[in-house]
């Protein structure tokens, strides 16, 4: 992040803010789309961040909507999204069908029978059949680092209770064309060598699910999982030849030539777009401890690790303001009013002093709504997107704590 920029952006909107560079989404949406097989369909996953400068780019870029919640399909929408759009989600409300059926959503990822006779009975009373792929959490083991599939979990159905002889009876339902099968196995997956694997084992899982259940497969959704450094400026993945890994997977599919092949990612598309600008607010030390005390923590950055649901990681800080020579070791904290908002122990790095601005590099997936953002109340960051050096857009997350002006 160009530091100019980053200055230039806190005089205008504050500190902290979130910078998201537009030819870096642009720029891993061909890539990814790049090292896909020859027609295959990539899905955005709006989870990863919602914001829709984001998902615009996205958009215009060839890439498809995927959402989860009234909240993202709002945000599709105001990123241009109209069709094609498809909602997926372990725990789907009636609201949530019905806002979605209401507004164009054609397209299910179903989780359970409980699920598809909700949906069935949503999209009779709207007088629509709607699409529906069932997600399917296979007997086979996954490789991921945080595995959703393959291990007992709360996302799919079971592939037992599918391959079942009951299950095609109970999926007879009205409203619902069942054409295909989802299999997400998780997040980060290290190597091109386990993608290529997953995506075999999500075909095959296709495979056997669809004659179990007797629908023709029209469509697979491998899922992804495509890795990128999260707040650290480590190396990008090294994703050399997924594109032959992943086709010869496809091709030696029976469903090759037959079914649509897509592929979901969030956190490879947008991490690397985004920026965390912050400031030190003070240095203090404590017994032999040095804390820096920054304007941002963990209801920003992180809100899942302060909950221990990640493994911290060290992250990285750049000094925006002046590269001091040395090197300390410090915990980098926040200003809430918990021992849990911390961003690093034990970091090494060079001295800070109070007033300067740092970047937290790699931010731009699972940052700001990944957070805990309703924790202790503070204004919402502006989330500013740039493009070619220049910010042409900026955001305020809506909740009634965010920014008032009336004050
Ligand atoms: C079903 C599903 N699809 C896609 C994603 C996005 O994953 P990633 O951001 O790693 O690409 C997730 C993340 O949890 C998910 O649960």
């Amino acid at each position: 992040m160009n530091a100019e920029l980053a200055h230039q952006l806190i005089a205008d909107h504050g500190s902290p803010l979130f910078a998201h560079d537009l030819n870096v989404v642009a720029e891993r949406a061909r890539v990814l789309q790049n090292a896909l097989p020859d027609g295959a369909r990539l899905y955005y996953s709006f989870k990863a961040n919602p914001l829709p400068s984001i998902a615009r780019e996205l958009r215009l870029a060839g890439v498809r909507a995927e959402v989860t919640s009234v909240g993202e399909l709002v945000a599709a929408q105001k990123a241009g999204f109209s069709e094609g759009i498809v909602m997926g989600g372990p725990g789907k409300s009636e609201r949530v069908i019905q806002m979605a059926l209401k507004n164009g959503v054609t397209s299910f990822s179903c989780e359970s029978f409980t699920d598809a006779a909700r949906i069935s009975t949503l999209a009779q009373k709207e007088g629509v059949v709607v699409d529906v792929m069932l997600r399917v959490n296979p007997t086979q083991a996954p490789d991921a680092r945080l595995a959703m599939s393959g291990v007992e979990s709360q996302f799919g159905f079971d592939e037992a209770l599918l391959l079942a002889p009951e299950a095609a009876e109970k999926l007879k339902l009205p409203g619902l064309n069942i054409r295909g099968v989802h299999v997400y196995f998780g997040t980060q997956v290290g190597s091109v060598a386990a993608l290529g694997k997953n995506t075999e084992c999500a075909l095959d899982t296709a495979v056997r699910v669809s004659a179990a259940v007797g629908f023709e497969c029209e469509v697979v959704n491998a899922g992804g999982g495509f890795p990128w450094p999260y707040a650290s400026d480590a190396a990008a993945p090294d994703l050399g030849g997924l594109r032959e890994t992943l086709d010869a997977a496809w091709k030696a599919s029976p469903l090759h030539g037959s079914a649509q092949l897509c592929f979901e990612s969030g956190r490879y598309l947008c991490a690397g777009s985004g920026t965390l600008i912050t400031t030190v607010l003070d240095v203090k030390r404590a017994g032999a401890k040095t804390y820096v005390v920054l304007d941002t923590g963990i209801h920003q950055l992180g809100g899942m690790s302060g909950l221990g649901r990640i493994p911290r990681a060290s992250i990285t800080l750049k000094n925006l303001t002046t590269q001091r020579e040395g090197e300390t070791v410090v915990d980098v904290v926040g200003p809430l009013c918990s021992p849990l908002d911390s961003l690093a122990r034990g970091q090494k790095m060079a001295p800070v002093e109070v007033g300067d601005v740092l970047a937290v590099p790699n931010v731009g997936a699972y940052g700001l709504t990944a957070s805990l953002v309703g924790f202790l109340s503070h204004e919402t960051p502006a989330e500013v997107a740039y493009r070619d050096g220049a910010a042409c857009e900026t955001w305020f997350m809506s909740c009634w704590h965010g920014r008032d002006r009336s004050i």
